[in-house]
């Protein structure tokens, strides 16, 4: 696993877009796994202002997204359907049939299954951008997940629903499920990289570069995968610091 720390939010956004630029110039048609949240909103932000700038062509790019809330529509202003529109596709000339999110509205695990066979059908994620929970979740896999996870329906603990109670008008409209892709499924993803920013990130990090690996952190798992890069601020990385200098 690669560690790098940045100085704060917006030089996450710099380093970590220029990264995923980067892929999309040496693969036109790179498949790209995308997280929502607060972490990746500077990277889209560098993103857009850099595909403008330099002309870059999203034609051929494919996106897998890792999640979405049970019950919402994609026109549901908190959707992460929505999100994405909003904060990135609208900007690039990605084509809408190439972006992939899961359906909020799927009831079964048998429908949610059909998302890794897409991906499967697709050739699989060349890259994808993971976001972390302060309980170390990983997409919407909460503590307890199993590894072998694929793309399901799952519950969210107190601490997400609360978390994400900031997007809402108040905490009782948070879904409490979400269709997320499994651990296994974020596992097959060919390369990954992680993003975090501020201090309320800083245990999940030390979890997740120094902690035993165990269901207990979700994030762990990936101390498994071949070719993760961690990308995080300083307050994000405090505590994986300390722990490395005792
Ligand atoms: C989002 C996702 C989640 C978030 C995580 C952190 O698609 O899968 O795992 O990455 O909850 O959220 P933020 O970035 O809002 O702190």
């Amino acid at each position: 696993m690669k560690l790098v720390i940045v100085k704060d939010y917006n030089e996450l956004g710099k380093i970590t877009g220029d990264f995923i630029l980067e892929k999309v110039k040496q693969n036109p048609n790179v498949i790209l796994g995308l997280a929502t949240g607060s972490s990746p909103i500077t990277t889209y932000e560098y993103i857009i202002e850099k595909t403008k700038e330099n002309n870059i062509d999203w034609s051929g790019v494919k996106t897998f997204n890792l999640d979405e809330y049970v019950g919402l529509t994609p026109d549901h202003e908190q959707s992460y359907r929505y999100f994405m529109e909003k904060q990135l596709f609208e900007h690039i000339n990605i084509k809408k049939e190439n972006t992939h999110v899961p359906n909020g509205l799927w009831k079964t695990n048998e429908e949610a299954a059909q998302y890794d066979e897409e991906i499967k059908k697709a050739g699989g994620i060349d890259l994808q951008l993971l976001g972390i929970g302060q309980n170390g979740h990983i997409g919407f896999n909460e503590p307890g997940a199993s590894f072998d996870s694929i793309t399901s329906i799952v519950d969210l603990t107190k601490t997400t629903i609360e978390a994400n109670s900031r997007f809402f008008e108040k905490v009782s409209d948070v879904p409490t499920k979400a269709v997320s892709m499994g651990l296994k499924s974020i596992m097959n993803s060919k390369e990954i990289i992680l993003i975090a920013s501020g201090a309320n990130k800083t245990e999940a990090i030390k979890h997740l570069i120094k902690g035993e690996i165990g269901t207990e952190w979700p994030c762990t798992v990936l101390q498994n995968h071949p070719n993760v890069t961690v990308i995080v601020d300083q307050e994000a990385a405090k505590e994986a610091i300390s722990a490395a200098n005792k």
